[in-house]
């Protein structure tokens, strides 16, 4: 066979991975192979293979006679919607898509090409876990992963799919990055399966039900998107992608965008006459932000708040919001862990921040004394104040006790501080702080219960008001609910060449 030809077959045979049966088999499971799935993310023709011809060094367990060309991993980089990325994509066709020495190698390869070129690595991940015949050499080359997800963590955006098994050490990868996608009913992440749960706890769970998509959408929080299947992951993946630079020193794309009227009169009704009735704040956020310019994150977990990008003015934008409809807004461990992360993601790539503030304070109770709210409340208090992107505040009802500083006020260094006039600022709702403050006068009144309502009342006409704090100029404008996305585009572009100097020093330590 002449050289020309011995390339060819190679290559053929790599382009197969595990073979046509295998492939088969993905497909019965509602599942794409590792080279369909680099075909819907990157633009057409624009993938360039790297390490095609590598294989596996293994002599143990016969496994010298069975090698593959490329080691069940497909590496390289290409473009999406016209912007360089980086890839990999994981072959279960081949020994599971497990982790050998050489499969470790070429991914770590193409990171560290995305770390010196700056630009985003994403991984496609479909793996039985560490190559069992090869032992330690496959968690060494775990780690060596890992590592690079640590270095390139804040510096090029690092975004995970999950599309089969995920399991044991080889979560840690993925939980690293910055953005975890699962498809539903096809993927799972757990750092032990169900057999090993039974054994150890006595629990009988499915894989779905312990590790899925739906779990860790909305219990653990571990994944930020559970997509209906893989074509959804993906795309899903090619739009978070629009928002983000493509790395810490560049700024996010600008889409084109026409000034018109900016003016938004249904704003002005939304707040309902009860203080105590919810409304949905997404119907806020997408009349503040562009058009259909909303892409919410973590859509079904802690959804006491809102996170999620959005643009103002063909600018990206990352929105954090208190969710009067769920729990009535209020701050828990889990909104706080989730606008926390949120937060540190848009701060270090250059995202500015959209505050928007309906928050009673933080949840009481023994369940969330005992698990930490103190040091997770922290978290965001630490996130929103480090960050030194553009920060802009709309109070639009509530800003009660420490949410009220936490939730980006202007004493945490946000940019500017507006308020709507419906906007109610003070320590605690007037009942409660009425029943605290006018104990005595209250308990010997003759008619105690009319002495407590006039007594919320006068609390209410002096502090359930954004005129106070308007005064001292921590709020720095009242507007009209209708006139928040003009003061936001104005104020946006005010910020645009924001540059913020901070002290010198190896890193922070956000309290974990
Ligand atoms: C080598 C593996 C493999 C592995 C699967 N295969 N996992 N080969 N190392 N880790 C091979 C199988 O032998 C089989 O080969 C093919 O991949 C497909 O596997 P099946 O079992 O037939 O597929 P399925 O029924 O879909 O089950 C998938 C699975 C199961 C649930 C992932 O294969 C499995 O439990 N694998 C082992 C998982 C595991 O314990 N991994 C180590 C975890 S510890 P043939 O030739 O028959 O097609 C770990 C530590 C990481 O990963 C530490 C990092 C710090």
């Amino acid at each position: 066979m002449n050289k020309i030809n011995l390339l060819k077959e190679n290559i053929a045979l790599a382009m197969k991975g595990g073979g046509d049966k295998r492939i088969e088999s993905q497909h019965k499971k509602g599942k794409l192979s590792a080279r369909e799935r680099l075909q819907l993310l990157l633009d057409e023709g624009s993938f360039e293979e790297i390490g095609m011809l590598v294989t596996h060094r293994c002599k143990d367990f016969g496994m010298e006679n069975e090698v593959y060309p490329g080691d069940g991993v497909v590496t390289g980089y290409g473009t999406i919607n016209g912007r360089l990325a980086y890839v990999y994509s994981q072959d279960f066709t081949v020994f599971g898509g497990s982790l050998s020495e050489t499969h470790a190698e070429k991914i770590v390869k193409i990171m560290e090409l995305a770390l010196q070129n700056g630009a985003p690595v994403i991984g496609l991940n479909d793996s039985g876990g560490a190559r069992i015949q090869e032992g330690v050499v496959s968690l060494g080359g775990y780690a060596d992963i890992f590592h690079r997800n640590v270095q390139a963590s804040g510096v090029v955006p690092q975004i995970s799919a999950i599309l089969g098994p995920c399991a044991g050490g080889a979560v840690y990868s993925p939980a690293i990055t910055d953005f975890i996608l699962m498809a539903q009913n096809t993927s799972y992440m757990f750092v032990t399966g169900p057999n090993v749960v039974k054994t150890v706890t006595h629990e009988t769970v499915t894989s779905e039900e312990l590790g899925g998509a739906l779990t860790h959408a909305s219990k653990s929080g571990v994944t930020h998107f559970a997509c209906h299947n893989e074509v959804e992951c993906i795309n899903n993946i090619k739009q978070l992608l629009s928002y983000m630079p493509q790395n810490c020193e560049e700024d996010a794309p600008v889409y084109a965008y026409e000034t018109t009227e900016e003016s938004r009169p249904a704003l002005d009704n939304i707040i309902p006459e009860n203080p105590n009735q919810p409304y949905d704040i997404k119907e806020v956020i997408s009349e503040v932000v562009d058009a259909d310019s909303f892409l919410e994150v973590h859509k079904d977990f802690a959804e006491n708040i809102v996170v999620g990008f959005a643009r103002i003015g063909g600018r990206s934008i990352g929105v954090v919001a208190n969710q009067p409809a769920f729990l009535a807004g209020v701050l828990d461990i889990n909104s706080s862990r989730k606008g926390a992360r949120f937060v540190r993601f848009c701060d270090a790539f250059n995202i500015p921040l959209l505050v928007l503030v309906d928050v009673p304070g933080f949840l009481p109770g023994t369940d969330q004394e005992w698990n930490g709210i103190i040091i997770n409340g922290a978290k965001l208090l630490y996130a929103l104040s480090e960050a030194t992107v553009p920060k802009i505040t709309v109070i639009t009802r509530k800003a009660y006790g420490g949410a009220y500083d936490v939730m980006n006020s202007k004493h945490i260094g946000a940019d500017l501080n507006f308020a709507w006039p419906t906007a109610e600022i003070a320590v605690m709702g007037a009942k409660g702080a009425a029943e605290i403050i006018f104990k005595k006068e209250i308990s010997e009144a003759s008619d105690p219960e009319a002495k407590l309502k006039e007594k919320e009342t006068e609390y209410t006409d002096k502090f359930a008001n954004p005129y106070r704090a308007a005064a001292r100029g921590y709020i720095d404008e009242v507007i009209l609910p209708s006139n928040t996305r003009n003061k936001l585009l104005k104020g946006f572009k005010m910020l645009e060449n924001k540059v913020a100097k901070m002290p010198k020093r190896k890193h922070g330590n956000i309290p974990l």
